[in-house]
């Protein structure tokens, strides 16, 4: 009965790692999935996980009990405080309401299917390029998906006249995707006075903002000025959802690990709008895993975990940006030709290289690199040993 079934093609991003672990030569180099490695290509687990690891199995009191529909409350509390900030006023009036989720997609997607059942404009507009699974999640959700231009490939920048013009024209009450940080996949970002035109834009056509918060900390370093985007729109009193994940910021990816916050205008609707989502998760996935939450919350809630979480945040976010200036500086020795100052100006953990699709299969089949077909590169899957063999690679693939 299932002779008819096609093959489906692999996961843009996801499908690289495929292809890399089927490639035998020893040089190869996967730069595709957002996965931090350390300077030895490693992944990395970080020292404040385990110490919270090891808390968590010397504590004979818990148990493997079902978490509720909503997920653990403290690590509820704590996300909420760590996205909005711990004074947030929108968190003193309990105006939020924040479930647990699968890590970023799955909160997207629990935000989508709530909109498509209970908001009542159906449109959402990503930007263009974004993510690739934004487009599936949400259409999978029953939500309708449209674009506003973000890039322009001219000046590897933001098109800030496209964006304004094209929320300009969405319809009154359209929701509205935004990266709250190092936008994937190009690494470029609003500034601070960028976004706040951004907002009084939205606010004043009523357009409904979703944060996708993906790289807290990640960007600059810092999880207050990552966050700077999220706090803008909440401080204005308005209503907006923010999915968290800490697949890259606590290197909890396969944990799973995230949140959906909802920020509403009264705290009886965010109790409501709590309501309606457990109608949501209940079906799809009854409740979630308790073993990364536990891991979080135990960080969040400690002052001392979460000084060390900071520093090695930090760390990570560095090394990221060390690499840039790596492979900006090989590619000048080597004096490949174009400008290649957006490796250094672009932020988070990819770098949007301009390098086309025939440039890039040119560069797995000839140097066994392994990048997104859209020529990004994961910056944080680059060290000091592999970048001469990309700047190579690279200087190769656009003087051939
Ligand atoms: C990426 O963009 O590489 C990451 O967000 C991983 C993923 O799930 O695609």
């Amino acid at each position: 009965v299932f002779s008819h079934v096609v093959q489906a093609p692999e996961d843009p991003i996801l499908g690289v790692t495929v292809a890399y672990n089927k490639d035998p030569s020893p040089v190869k180099l996967n730069l595709g999935v957002g996965a931090y490695r350390t300077e030895e290509g490693k992944p990395l687990v970080l020292n404040v996980v385990r110490h919270a690891e090891q808390q968590l199995v010397n504590d004979r009191s818990r148990v493997k009990e079902y978490l509720p529909i909503v997920g653990l409350a403290d690590f509820n509390k704590l996300s909420a405080k760590l996205i909005l900030g711990a004074d947030s006023p929108a968190i003193r009036e309990n105006r939020v309401t924040t479930v647990q989720c699968l890590s970023g997609t799955g909160s997207l997607r629990v935000g989508g299917e709530f909109l498509a059942r209970h908001y009542h404009e159906r449109s959402i507009y990503i930007p263009l390029p974004t993510w690739g699974n934004h487009p599936k999640v949400f259409t999978l959700a029953g939500l309708s998906v449209k674009t506003y231009r973000y890039y322009d490939p001219k000046t590897r920048g933001l098109d800030f006249q496209g964006l304004l013009e094209d929320l300009g024209s969405a319809p009154s009450g359209a929701v509205v995707l935004l990266h709250a940080c190092a936008h994937n996949p190009t690494g470029v970002d609003p500034t601070p006075q960028q976004w706040e035109q951004i907002r009084q834009l939205m606010r004043s056509k009523a357009l409904l903002p979703f944060f996708d918060s993906a790289y807290q900390g990640f960007a600059s370093g810092s999880l207050d000025t990552d966050a700077q985007s999220v706090r803008m729109f909440v401080a204005d009193g308005g209503e907006c959802l923010v999915a968290q994940s800490y697949a890259k910021n606590m290197g909890l990816y396969g944990e799973r690990v995230g949140a959906l916050s909802i920020v509403c205008r009264a705290a009886d609707v965010a109790s409501r709008v709590e309501s309606q989502l457990k109608l949501v998760i209940r079906p799809m996935y009854s409740n979630p895993p308790i073993h990364g939450a536990s891991i979080v919350a135990t960080i969040l809630k400690d002052r001392n975990l979460f000084h060390e979480w900071t520093i090695e945040l930090k760390a990570m976010a560095e090394r990221i940006i060390s690499m840039r200036k790596q492979l900006f500086d090989a590619l000048r020795t080597r004096g490949t030709p174009g400008d290649w100052s957006h490796i250094i100006k672009q932020i988070g953990m990819f770098t949007f290289t301009g390098l086309n699709k025939e440039q890039v299969a040119f560069m797995t089949k000839e140097y066994h690199i392994y990048m997104t077909s859209d020529g990004r590169i994961s910056m944080a899957g680059l060290s000091s040993r592999t970048v001469p063999h990309l700047a190579d690679a690279i200087h190769a693939a656009v003087t051939r």
